[in-house]
């Protein structure tokens, strides 16, 4: 079956048929898969049964996996259940068990369920993330995505033209404080440190602009605080309208690919006491968004 593409909402987001994640892809379906991603900036692929060796391989058709020295998550090597490479989403510590509520690994998983772009906090933020359900739970977790493309698009010109020189500072610390997660070490404040990112990019392939909006911005270069974080809650507001929105309701074996760079995301809520395995691939991105 040749591989096809069928648009899942209005403005972005689709589903890929006729291709088999599991094994080598030949030159022309990396392109068409890439052409898909320009256009869409998410990709479903239904019934992929990944192994963690194969959901690396074929990430690596579209770049470079994302490495950091630095965590972005605070659990420890040691406490890992899965090798390198692929990094856990799940609600699983490392025998496979839930998490304790009390788990700080847990307070900081809740903080992936306000919208955000995938290492916007990190200087040279991720090009696409890869996410690949392997146990789902019984209710709920949906991901939600949001199209900052169309949500730059119906801006009004004023603001357009007031955000299009704005530099936000990104960091971890801002998204865990904003539900009220401040209790980190000092070592976890220093790799946190905040970095710059432009609030409008633009696509290097489609010269389309975009939002580059997160929960970790928290604060606009020249700005005070208030004035920032009330002005990012109001493009948030703006850009996470329904109409931006594609909510993807998880079946095991569902493979989704987003754009870091176009697009936001969250996860959802679901019964804690349920297991949730989610394992993603991260591509790093090309350059710092900011000379
Ligand atoms: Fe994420």
């Amino acid at each position: 079956m040749p591989l096809s593409i069928r648009p899942l909402h209005p403005v972005f987001a689709a589903e890929v048929t006729g291709v088999d994640c599991t094994r080598p892809l030949d030159r022309e379906q990396v392109a068409a898969i890439e052409v898909g991603m320009d256009e869409y900036a998410v990709l479903v692929f239904r019934g992929q049964r990944l192994t963690d060796a194969e959901q690396i391989a074929f990430t690596r058709h579209f770049g470079e996996l994302e490495s950091y020295g630095t965590p972005g998550h605070i659990r420890r090597r040691e406490d890992q259940r899965l090798g390198p490479g692929i990094a856990d989403f799940s609600n699983l510590d490392k025998d496979g068990r839930i998490m304790s509520a009390e788990d700080r690994v847990w307070f900081f998983k809740l903080g992936d369920r306000l919208w955000h772009s995938d290492s916007s906090f990190r200087p040279i933020p991720a090009k696409y993330s890869l996410l690949s359900a392997r146990v789902i739970p019984s209710w709920g977790a949906d991901t939600e995505f949001a199209d900052m493309r169309a949500a730059y698009d119906a801006l009004d010109p004023r603001t357009k033209a007031e955000i299009e020189d704005l530099v936000c500072e990104h960091s971890l610390i801002y998204s865990r404080e904003a539900i009220g997660f401040t209790d980190l070490t000092p070592e976890e404040v220093a790799a946190f440190e905040p970095v710059r990112q432009p609030l409008v990019r633009t696509h290097p392939v489609t010269g389309r602009k975009s939002l580059f909006l997160a929960s970790h911005a928290g604060a606009i270069v020249g700005w005070t605080i208030p004035e920032a974080r009330m002005f990012l809650r109001d493009l948030s507001e703006h850009a996470t309208q329904r109409e931006f929105v594609y909510s993807h309701s998880w079946r095991p074996y569902d493979l989704v690919m987003w754009d870091n760079r176009t697009t936001m995301h969250r996860a959802r809520r679901f019964d804690r006491n349920e297991a949730r395995d989610m394992r993603r691939t991260t591509l790093a991105g090309e350059a710092a968004t900011i000379a």
